[in-house]
């Protein structure tokens, strides 16, 4: 019998991964990198007990103490792609329990805590068992990149980078790096999170990353990608909050832009985010407000900035944007370090 347990967080994308690479088992078309936030968990505990091996996986999974079958599939599938990696998941029965510490439903995708966390387990109990692995860390990542992509880069902090670029020594496209060189205003950075609409996503991102499969901008966008890792490395390094502001709204942008120019094409931002981003930008010009933002593929707005700006931003928020959000809604964030061992 074998246990343990991690929680792992969410992350932010600054430089976006947008398209796999076709054939490839979750391969990024293109470098990204982000924030690792700190409040947005996932815990996840994990048992496992020897069984006959019969071909079959053998799973119990809670979530909130809860058993939810429909997490089941996807969790089977995630075992299936990993089974050379950790062929002991057959000869195991595995129980999984999670909980979040951001509220369910609440529009923040959940999939990259979640399967960072479930990595992180799975990496821990195989090294438990006597497997040797050579960089723990990397080997959590890559299981974690097979659940979902980006999940990748939730493993470390305060950046992770997943993706091989020229710039970033050891990137590489099968697991994130972290990336810690940056200065002293991006290490207690802030992400609040807007929360628009907190239902289902309307394109799933499996079906978004495949919209760039022939996409007429696609070439043009992965050396936008990789130009902007460039300068996005000496602006972390250096603290130039004018052109961070400018290069995080210019991919929030293209991400978005290559949804609506695509074929089909998918429209996810609301009235509401369109009035959030132009009081944003009317809020940083007339009031001199340090921030900018940044989206998933979904309709909330994602507000980053520096974290004495904490007390002017929130003021901002609860007198000019609070009337567009669901519920008045928001989640408050910051920059982290990834994987943390919860003691039991
Ligand atoms: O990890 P996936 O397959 O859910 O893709 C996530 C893609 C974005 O969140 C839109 C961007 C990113 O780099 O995280």
């Amino acid at each position: 019998m074998f246990e343990t347990a991690w929680s792992c967080p969410s992350n932010i994308a600054l430089v976006k991964y947008w398209s796999k690479k076709e054939g490839e088992l979750q391969i990024p078309a293109n470098p990204s990198l982000s924030f690792t936030l700190s409040a947005c968990t996932t815990s996840c505990h994990m048992h496992v007990e020897a069984k006959p091996d019969d071909g079959n996986f053998s799973l119990h999974f809670t979530f909130d103490g809860e058993r939810k079958p429909s997490f089941i599939p996807k969790i089977l599938t995630f075992f299936e792609r990993i089974d050379s990696l950790v062929p002991w998941l057959k000869t195991h029965h595995v129980t999984i329990a999670t909980s979040n510490t951001f509220p369910h439903s609440s529009g923040i995708a959940s999939s990259a805590s979640a399967f960072a966390a479930m990595a992180q387990c799975l990496s821990d109990i195989h090294q438990q068992m006597g497997n040797q692995v050579e960089d723990p860390l990397a080997f959590a990542s890559e299981l974690a990149r097979i659940g979902s992509g980006s999940a990748a880069r939730s493993l470390m902090g305060p950046c992770g980078v997943w993706g091989k670029h020229a710039d970033f020594e050891g990137s590489n496209d099968r697991y994130s790096i972290a990336f810690a060189d940056i200065h002293p205003i991006f290490q207690d950075f802030r992400d609040t999170i807007l929360i628009v609409e907190s239902g289902k996503k309307s394109v799933s991102s499996t079906a978004g990353h495949e919209l760039m499969v022939g996409h007429p901008f696609a070439e043009a966008r992965y050396q936008q990608a990789h130009r902007n890792l460039s300068k996005l490395k000496d602006i972390l390094m250096h603290g130039h909050l004018d052109l961070f502001y400018a290069l995080v709204e210019e991919e929030a942008m293209t991400l978005h832009a290559m949804m609506m120019t695509g074929n089909p094409s998918y429209m996810l931002f609301k009235p509401e985010t369109i009035a959030i981003i132009e009081r944003l930008r009317e809020a940083r010009k007339q009031k001199g407000l340090s921030m900018c933002f940044t989206l998933d593929a979904g309709a909330n707005v994602h507000v980053l900035y520096p974290n004495s700006e904490h007390e002017k931003v929130l003021n901002w928020i609860n007198d000019e944007v609070a009337q567009y959000l669901e519920n008045q809604r928001y989640l408050c964030d910051q920059i982290g370090n990834g994987a943390k061992r919860i003691d039991i």
